[in-house]
């Protein structure tokens, strides 16, 4: 009995111990130095692929409206694709690879769960998995979590350091935006102008490097679909609490995270249908889901909380 004790008490000792060992051993930022010669050739790539995905000659036709892989996997202190802390940081995202992905009803691998940004959070096409740009990709996230253990996801496509982050955030806020009112809709307005506007433009279109939110211009979509993560009320709510106002992640509340976001994805986005983000299955080969047709609207994506948008917005400006 008291030799099982003593047991018990060194393992749980160790366990503490090899946590806080590995809290300390994982790298937040990307190793130092780049792989050598072709290797350290497709991460170079890959990153700037994700610096510069709008405009890209590799990515550039597969995408439609004027983001990066960077507005959102946001730029660490040494400046990488997706190495800043906040939720949707790269760090570890490989290690959990292949991981199981609810949305598609399938096992992923790390190149589907980066080709199908494309089709939602860049409004564009799915890459062909295993073309130039779509390794690349692959290469770079890969990179970032050298050295860290490998664990894969049975739940969600994400790193380890996302996916507690994601399951407790798109819950909460799901609660939250569940009770929304026209109320909550003006509260968001008016904090978008007070905490937002000045970077992504009161018109949502973005100023300069600041990245648009919402609208067209010259007829063409400026940000993310009605498919992404970011247009669904609580995952949106989620990863602006973490990591906007920029520089200030963290500090808003989750009343005004949530009502800041469903002002945000109560203006015009595009419709999101599965099947136009994917070439001819001639050119594209298998597409690696069981869910072959989706399609979501800004209207759609409120009645997901029980919402009504034209109520919501007081107006039927939206279609
Ligand atoms: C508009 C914001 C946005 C843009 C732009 C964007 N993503 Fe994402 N990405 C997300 C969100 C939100 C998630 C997670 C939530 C979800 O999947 O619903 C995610 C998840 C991912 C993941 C899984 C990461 C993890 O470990 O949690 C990868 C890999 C990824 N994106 C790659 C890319 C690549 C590559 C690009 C550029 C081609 C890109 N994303 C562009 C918002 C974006
Ligand atoms: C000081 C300028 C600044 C402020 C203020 C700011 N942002 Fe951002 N925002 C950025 C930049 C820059 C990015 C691109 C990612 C990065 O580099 O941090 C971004 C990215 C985003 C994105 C993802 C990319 C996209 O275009 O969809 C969303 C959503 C967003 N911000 C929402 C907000 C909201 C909501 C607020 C107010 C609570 C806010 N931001 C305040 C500068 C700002």
């Amino acid at each position: 009995m008291k030799n099982s004790l003593i047991k018990y008490s060194l393992g749980a000792a160790a366990l503490l111990m090899m946590s806080s060992n590995l809290m300390a051993q994982t790298p937040t930022v990307a190793p130092k130095a780049y792989p050598a010669g072709e290797v350290g050739k497709m991460v170079k790539l890959g990153e700037d692929i994700m610096m510069h995905t709008d405009t890209h000659p590799l990515t550039k036709d597969m995408v439609g409206n004027k983001l990066q892989c960077i507005s959102c996997h946001i730029r660490g202190s040494d400046g990488k694709p997706g190495t800043a802390h906040g939720i949707s940081t790269f760090i570890g995202t490989a290690t959990a690879f292949p991981a199981y992905s609810k949305r598609e009803k399938s096992v992923q691998t790390l190149q589907d769960r980066i080709n199908n940004c494309f089709m939602r959070s860049m409004n564009g096409k799915r890459p062909i998995v295993d073309t130039k740009a779509s390794v690349a990709m692959a290469t770079y996230v890969t990179w970032l979590s050298e050295g860290m253990p490998m664990k894969m996801n049975p739940k969600m496509p994400c790193s380890p350091m996302n996916s507690d982050r994601w399951m407790h955030g798109a819950k909460h806020f799901a609660k939250i935006q569940k009770k929304a009112t026209h109320a909550n809709y003006v509260n968001g307005k008016k904090l978008y102008e007070a905490k937002c506007a000045m970077c992504h433009g009161r018109d949502g279109a973005g100023k300069g490097t600041f990245p648009p939110l919402w609208g067209q211009k010259n007829g063409k979509w400026l940000a993310y679909n009605t498919g992404a993560g970011m247009s669904k009320l609580n995952k949106g709510a989620a990863w602006v609490q973490s990591n906007m106002p920029k520089y200030q992640g963290g500090t808003l509340k989750d009343q005004a995270a949530a009502d800041i976001m469903l002002y945000v994805d109560a203006q015009p986005h595009a419709d999101f249908d599965l099947r136009k983000g994917l070439f001819p299955e001639s050119k594209m080969g298998y597409y690696n889901s069981k869910v072959l047709k989706e399609k979501h609207t800004v209207r759609s994506n409120f009645k997901q909380f029980g919402l009504d948008i034209d109520t919501i917005r007081g107006d039927h400006k939206i279609k």
